[in-house]
């Protein structure tokens, strides 16, 4: 059945709302929103099914009240009740008709409308695989912004006003299980145990739920053993003991966790043993060693997932005053271009290398709803370009859905490419459609290039056009918290701001990679993100911006306005 089909099928049976079957549904929110009148529907249809089965038990009731007192009244004087005529009739009437009628009342099924309508829409629910995902993106959320399991159950986060409360939304005991049970399904021990203990102190607090607490412990002290803990394994355990003293696993677990600690103790002392024969010399050296090399772990070093997250964070920001000095704002119009003189753009520098600059209320609210509801329906799972095959895959570190739209859409992505051509002078027509993208919560986008590497098979050769030059990118709402687009390797963030766009050179002008453009979009951790791009490619540019003469030359002579002093 085609999805117009569905559609038709469902608006019939009288749901307004349809549902499109997508997957990975929880990477936007955009499509959530639809999931939300979908369920709202369903709770209308499930209203109605209610009301029809109470008005079905109200006519039984009052038939069995109507035959209770006639029947009370019948049987304290069968032979003079009977004695009337009419009685008699009724009787026969009753016993022949009205008790059938009863019975087809009875059997009556109210619930076919509701239940046709979920068995129609439940096709299009979110699956086993988006429940993990989003599982997994408030697991990711937990890591990047540093937030303690009871924070998120009790709807603590950062960015929720209290204007906002009536969203708050707090985790039972069943929500932190599932959670953990997820954690644990794919091995990853620290959060199962950190949901697990989330779900047992609020059963601990009184919380009333279906899950037991020695379901909790059996998890929680499974996932720290597996992380090397035996002391806290031992004691889940035995408090899983008390509370269920026959539970066989347990008391295995139990004898080998105490076997695995004693042996544990006399190594430990033999070493102790050991060290002080060698007046501990070693051991010292070793510790000294050890104190030394985390010293050195500066900021440099640090992987660049840590980084990624700090700077999400906000930490680790390589801004200084000094530095923030020679950033400016400005009025800017493309050198007298005609389309800027009854009215100049606002610009700022956002960072110096790589040039970043911020166009200040570039797209109009009615531009950006439109061309959020031109994307709406084609928001697909973002992909992005297999390294070593060069094809486009989904991939964990890309969670968005993002839809392409063209000139042939409507005008007003026409009206926005020329925008982009006006204010950078860079060719447009062999650019890249219009991206538009959605991150749900913890929608996200690792470190990345945007430009193609010279160790890759040329992801760009089908389009003829050359690297990606440059990126334009449009932010499309405001971000209640996290998602801002942060650059990794110069440490600097873009906050998003709703009507502005940033733009920044990927290659230098001899058509190097420009590696300090690493960047990546932080994940949401509260609201809902949009954006759009364009990735403007190097054919055509030839006459509009100068080829370096060196390898490295930095100069970029079309980006608007460079600060001299910064190049
Ligand atoms: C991109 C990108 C950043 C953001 O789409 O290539 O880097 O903040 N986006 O969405
Ligand atoms: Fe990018």
């Amino acid at each position: 059945m085609d999805q117009r089909a569905v559609c038709v099928l469902l608006c019939i049976s009288g749901l307004l709302h349809c549902a499109a079957a997508h997957t990975d549904v929880f990477t936007s929110i955009g499509q959530m929103t639809d999931l939300l009148f979908t369920e709202k529907d369903l709770v209308t249809s499930l209203k109605d099914y209610i009301i029809a089965e109470e008005s079905k038990l109200q006519q039984i009731k009052q038939w069995a009240e109507k035959l209770d007192s006639l029947t009370l009244t019948a049987t304290q004087d069968p032979e003079g009740f009977l004695g009337h005529p009419v009685n008699a009739f009724k009787l026969m009437k009753r016993l022949n008709t009205e008790w059938g009628d009863l019975e087809n009342l009875v059997l009556k099924d109210m619930s076919t409308r509701f239940i046709s309508n979920l068995t129609i829409l439940r096709q299009y629910f979110p699956t086993e695989d988006d429940q993990a995902g989003a599982a997994r993106a408030l697991l990711r959320l937990q890591d990047t912004y540093k937030l303690d399991t009871n924070a998120i159950s009790t709807g603590n986060l950062p960015g929720v006003e209290l204007s906002n409360l009536p969203y708050q939304s707090t985790m039972t005991v069943e929500d932190c299980f599932e959670l953990g049970k997820i954690a644990y399904s794919e091995s990853d021990y620290l959060h199962t145990e950190q949901w697990m203990a989330q779900a047992l102190r609020q059963l601990d607090q009184g919380e009333q739920s279906e899950v037991e607490a020695a379901t909790v412990l059996d998890y929680l002290s499974y996932s720290v053993y597996q992380q090397g803990e035996l002391e806290p394994a031992l004691r889940y355990t035995k408090r899983l003991l008390q509370l269920d003293p026959g539970h066989q696993r347990a008391n295995g677990n139990l004898k080998y966790f105490e076997f695995q600690l004693s042996k544990r103790r006399e190594s430990e002392a033999e070493e102790r043993e050991r060290a002080r024969d060698e007046g501990g010399v070693q051991e010292e050296v070793e510790n000294r060693r050890k104190r030394q090399a985390e010293n050195e772990v500066s900021e440099e070093y640090l992987p660049e997932k840590r980084k990624y997250e700090k700077l999400c964070r906000g930490e680790g920001l390589k801004m200084t005053t000094r530095r923030q000095s020679r950033l400016s704002c400005r009025y800017y119009d493309n050198n007298g271009h005609p389309r800027f003189l009854i009215g100049p753009v606002k610009q700022e520098d956002e960072w110096d290398r790589p040039h970043i600059v911020r166009f200040h209320d570039i797209i109009s609210e009615q531009e950006i709803a439109k061309v959020k509801q031109l994307a709406k329906p084609r928001l697909r799972r973002a992909t992005v370009h297999n390294p070593e095959t060069g094809e486009l895959t989904t991939a964990h570190y890309r969670v968005s859905k993002s839809a392409w739209l063209t000139e042939q859409d409507h005008p007003v992505v026409d009206r926005i490419n020329q925008r982009i051509e006006d204010i950078t002078g860079l060719e447009i027509s062999t650019a890249e459609e219009l991206q538009v993208a959605n991150y749900g919560v913890g929608g996200q986008y690792e470190p990345h290039y945007d430009f193609g590497r010279k160790d890759e098979p040329d992801a760009f050769e089908e389009l003829g056009t050359g690297n990606r030059i440059a990126t334009w990118l449009f932010y499309m709402s405001d971000v209640a918290a996290g998602g801002a687009t942060v650059f990794t390797e110069v440490g600097a963030a873009v906050r998003p701001l709703k009507g502005t766009a940033v733009f920044w050179y990927n290659l230098f002008p001899s058509g190097e990679g420009d590696y300090s453009t690493r960047h990546a979009a932080c994940p949401v951790l509260v609201g809902n993100k949009w954006v759009s791009n364009k990735w403007i490619h190097e054919r055509g540019q030839e006459f509009r911006r100068r080829c370096g003469l060196h390898e490295l030359d930095r100069s970029h002579p079309l980006l608007p306005h460079p600060p001299p002093h910064l190049l």
